[in-house]
């Protein structure tokens, strides 16, 4: 339904191969403005003025230029999606090109910003499209733009279309389009692999609980994999969320969109590794066969793990995705979960919190998210903090009786899972509260492209 088949043109995008009678965009830094204005004529001054341009950024104004008409683009001099992000739905209906040089990350930034969620509400407008320039590896800054999109859409899609049986049906659309193979575990067949937590987790949902396994690339090359928390909708189960906690959980699925995403962009972008992609997807329903807080599961690891509270399901999923990640040792393990409020009362809505059990890994993904415009934060796994996963029938619990360090008790509960393979997991809001530009409110890609980067620059 969402996956874009990787091909070269450039249909249902925002960009065009030429234009004619397209309109000039022009990049003014804002601190060379004045010396711009200085070689304007009369005429051509007062229209500024009058348009109050100051080439702040974001900010446009047309000019006439002789017998046409150019759109000056304010630009504050920084390399980042905000650039151009703002355009497309600001500039009127129509087709642009661009007079100034312009980095691949700044069309990204175009694209990302030209994004409009339109199934169930008919768009009001079209995009600006933009003609892309020859300069450009156009290649990667179409595929990038179709992989946020493709998590955009996974995350929008209300719980009712994006269950996990459509999470199923996405990725064995995507396996078709590249030539993966694609194995799914569904219902009381988890039990019989192992695991023990995600089929408790998702057994009350009418739609069946499910692990989802991708495997793409060269088998001899190294390996990565990607693992995605794949909550459809997290109503808290038995521990049930107040009605404003719940009113945004289909986005509960985000992990899974954005590692989804990333797999996308890995395999149309043919990044010369072994790829493995599992997403453990169950909706946290409340039926008469829900688990219950005091449960004991048995998970894929053999770890046994009490119930404290049936609203941190996230981890659950993730621990047997996890272990059974672990069990093959791949080069490293990369997690994305929604997976608490914690993470986003330490960071925001707007920045992707980074857990990492090596350093050097950490850092490299940390600049990569600089350089890409889409940052992250390294949290602490504080050791210390273990004592609170503590449980007297069990192995451990699934979530710390403490009001404090939420997101890191969290993330050492995943840890156990893992152990020694190198492991990042981000724990993301994977939803945009307000407009900026590039970033339009609703569902997000956070640390996808940060994640690219990094393995591109490390095994292409
Ligand atoms: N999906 C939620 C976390 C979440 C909430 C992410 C809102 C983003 C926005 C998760 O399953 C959850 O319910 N976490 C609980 C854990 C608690 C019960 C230990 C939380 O963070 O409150
Ligand atoms: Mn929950
Ligand atoms: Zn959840």
């Amino acid at each position: 339904m969402y996956i874009t088949s990787p091909e070269s043109n450039l249909t249902g995008t925002s960009f065009i191969e030429d234009a004619e009678n397209s309109t000039p965009l022009e990049l003014v830094k804002t601190a060379d403005f004045e010396t711009r204005q200085s070689s304007l004529d009369d005429y051509q001054k007062a229209s500024l003025q009058r348009q109050s341009f100051t080439a702040a950024r974001g900010q446009i104004a047309w000019l006439k230029c002789g017998e046409t008409f150019k759109v000056l683009v304010g630009w504050d001099g920084n390399d980042d999606l905000a650039t151009l992000g703002g355009l497309p739905m600001t500039l009127a209906e129509g087709d642009y090109h661009l007079e100034s040089s312009i980095s691949d990350l700044q069309l990204i930034g175009w694209g990302m910003g030209s994004y409009q969620f339109n199934r169930y509400k008919k768009a009001t407008r079209a995009p600006a499209r933009l003609v892309m320039p020859s300069t450009a590896n156009a290649t990667r800054v179409i595929n990038s733009i179709r992989a946020v999109a493709l998590c955009r859409d996974l995350i929008n899609t209300p719980a009712q279309d994006m269950a996990p049986s459509h999470l199923e049906a996405e990725s064995r659309e995507m396996a078709e389009c590249f030539g993966a193979s694609i194995n799914v575990t569904v219902g009381d067949a988890l039990l019989d692999a192992g695991c023990g937590a995600i089929h408790a987790v998702g057994r009350a949902a009418e739609d069946a609980p499910r692990l989802i396994d991708l495997t793409w690339g060269d088998e001899n090359a190294p390996k990565i994999t990607i693992v995605g928390k794949g909550v459809t909708f997290d109503s808290g189960g038995l521990d049930i969320k107040p009605g404003s906690a719940m009113r945004m959980m289909k986005k509960d699925m985000g992990g899974a969109a954005n590692a989804m995403g990333l797999a996308y962009l890995i395999m149309a972008e043919k990044l010369p590794v072994r790829l493995r992609l599992l997403v453990p997807a169950a909706e946290n329903a409340i039926s008469g066969n829900s688990f219950r807080p005091g449960d004991i599961l048995h998970t894929h690891k053999g770890l046994t793990v009490e119930i404290d509270n049936t609203d941190a399901e996230g981890r659950l999923l993730l621990c047997d995705a996890l272990s059974i990640a672990a069990e093959e040792k791949p080069e490293a393990i990369f997690d994305f979960a929604t997976l608490t409020g914690s993470a986003r009362s330490a960071v925001g809505a707007e920045l992707s919190a980074m857990f990492c059990n090596d350093d050097t890994l950490a850092d490299a993904v940390y600049q990569a998210g600089r350089n890409a415009d889409d940052a992250v934060w390294r949290m602490p796994l504080h050791g210390d903090y273990n004592h609170m996963l503590n449980s007297k029938v069990a192995d451990v619990v699934n979530c710390a009786p403490s009001p404090y360090a939420g997101a890191i008790t969290a993330a050492l509960f995943l840890e156990r899972f893992v152990e020694k393979t190198p492991w990042m997991h981000f724990d993301i809001n994977a939803f945009n509260v307000r407009n900026r530009p590039g970033h339009p409110e609703g569902g997000e890609a956070m640390a996808l492209r940060a994640v690219f980067d990094y393995l591109n620059g490390s095994y292409a």
